[in-house]
C-alpha cells in the first residue's frame, strides 16, 4: 500500500490514542517531521506526498520506541529549549519547558542585555540554562558545573554548536565547590525529587533520564543543602541566585538558603501559579569583597 504523509500521519495518532497517549497528533507530527525532515507547514499543506518505503519504515521503527515509552526527544538525541537546539547524551536530563522560568526569571531581574555578566550554572546537564541566557546577553561569559563529566562534555559540544563556545565554560565538580570569586547571578536546577518517589515516575523519565539528574535525597532537598553552602561565598552584593523548586518546595528551600545568611529575594511561578523558581541575595552586611574570578580547569 502506498503511504502518503496523511496517511501515515493519520495512522500514527490513531495507534497512539489507542496506546493512551496524550498529545497524539502533535507526538505523530514531530516524530513524521524529525524522520522524514518536512516542516509542519509542509505537513499539513502536502499530505499526499507519497513516502517511499525505507521511509515508512524508519517512521513505524520511531513509533515502536515511543510505543515502548522512550521520549521522542531521546529517540532523537535533541531537545528544543529557549528556541535553541540541545544535544542530549545519556548523561543530561531532558531539559523541561518549566525551567525556561529561570531564565525568563534572569531576563526580568537583569533588564540591560548588554551587561558585562558573570554567569554560574550549577549542575548544568545539557548546558541549557547557561547557553541560553548567553544567548540573551552577547557581552556575558558563564561557567557551567556538572558532578557527570559526561553532561559536562555534552554541554561543552552544546556550547560549541550553538557558537558559544568561547564565552562558556564547563568543569566537572560538586556543585560550587571548584569555583571561587564573586558571579553575577547563579543559576540551578538541581536534582529535587525525593528518592522515595522516584519509583513512581512515569517510564519516559525513570528509564531514560538519569538518575542523577533527579535524586534528591531522602527529602528531595539534599542538593539544595549541599549548594547553598557556597551560595554566599560566591554571590557579589547585588547578585541573585535563581533555583529551580519542586511545586512545594517553597517554605523548606527558603529554610534552607536562609539558614546560610541569604535573603530570599521571591519567587516565580508557573503556569499553574506554584512558585517554581526561588530567587536570593547576599546578606548585604555579611557580603565579602570581591575577589574576582578563578575556575579550577578540568
Ligand atoms: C535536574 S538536572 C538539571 C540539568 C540542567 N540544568 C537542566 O535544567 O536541564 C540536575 C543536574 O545536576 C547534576 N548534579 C547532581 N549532583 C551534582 C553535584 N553534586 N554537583 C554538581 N552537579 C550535580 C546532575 O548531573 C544533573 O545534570
Amino acid at each position: 500500500m502506498t503511504e502518503t504523509v496523511g496517511s501515515l500521519l493519520d495512522s500514527a495518532a490513531a495507534a497512539l490514542i489507542q496506546a493512551g497517549f496524550d498529545e497524539p497528533r502533535r507526538i505523530a507530527r514531530r516524530a513524521l517531521g524529525a524522520v522524514l525532515e518536512i516542516s509542519l507547514a509542509e505537513m499539513l499543506s502536502r499530505p499526499e506526498k507519497v513516502i517511499e518505503d525505507l521511509q515508512v519504515r524508519r517512521v513505524r521503527l520511531t513509533l515502536d520506541r515511543v510505543f515502548a515509552r522512550e521520549p521522542l526527544s531521546r529517540i532523537l538525541g535533541r531537545r528544543e529549549f529557549w528556541s535553541l537546539e540541545f544535544a542530549l547524551s545519556a548523561d543530561t536530563l531532558d531539559p523541561r519547558p518549566e525551567t525556561e522560568t529561570i531564565v525568563e526569571a534572569v531576563l526580568r531581574r537583569f533588564p540591560d542585555r548588554h551587561l558585562p555578566l558573570r554567569f554560574l550554572d550549577l549542575g548544568t546537564g545539557t548546558g541549557c540554562i547557561l547557553l541560553a541566557l548567553l544567548s540573551e546577553f552577547p557581552n556575558a561569559v558563564g561557567f557551567g558545573v556538572d558532578l557527570s563529566a559526561g553532561a559536562a562534555t555534552t554541554a561543552r559540544r552544546n556550547a560549541r554548536l550553538l557558537g558559544f563556545g568561547d564565552r562558556a565554560h564547563f568543569l566537572v565538580g560538586d556543585w560550587g565547590a571548584a569555583i571561587s570569586g564573586k558571579l553575577d547571578a547563579i543559576v540551578a536546577n538541581p536534582p529535587y525529587i525525593a528518592t522515595t518517589l522516584l519509583g513512581e515516575l512515569p517510564p519516559e523519565v525513570a528509564l531514560h533520564d538519569p538518575r542523577l539528574a533527579l535524586d534528591g535525597g531522602k527529602d528531595g532537598l539534599q542538593a539544595y543543602h549541599s549548594l547553598a553552602m557556597d551560595l554566599g561565598r560566591l554571590l557579589g552584593s547585588k547578585a541573585i541566585f535563581f533555583g529551580e523548586i519542586g511545586s512545594c518546595q517553597a517554605p523548606a528551600v527558603a529554610a534552607i538558603i536562609r539558614a546560610r545568611g541569604l535573603v530570599i529575594e521571591g519567587y516565580e511561578q508557573d503556569l499553574a501559579g506554584a512558585p517554581r523558581c526561588v530567587m536570593a541575595k547576599a546578606d548585604a552586611v555579611a557580603a565579602q569583597k570581591s575577589v574576582g574570578m578563578r575556575c579550577l580547569p578540568v
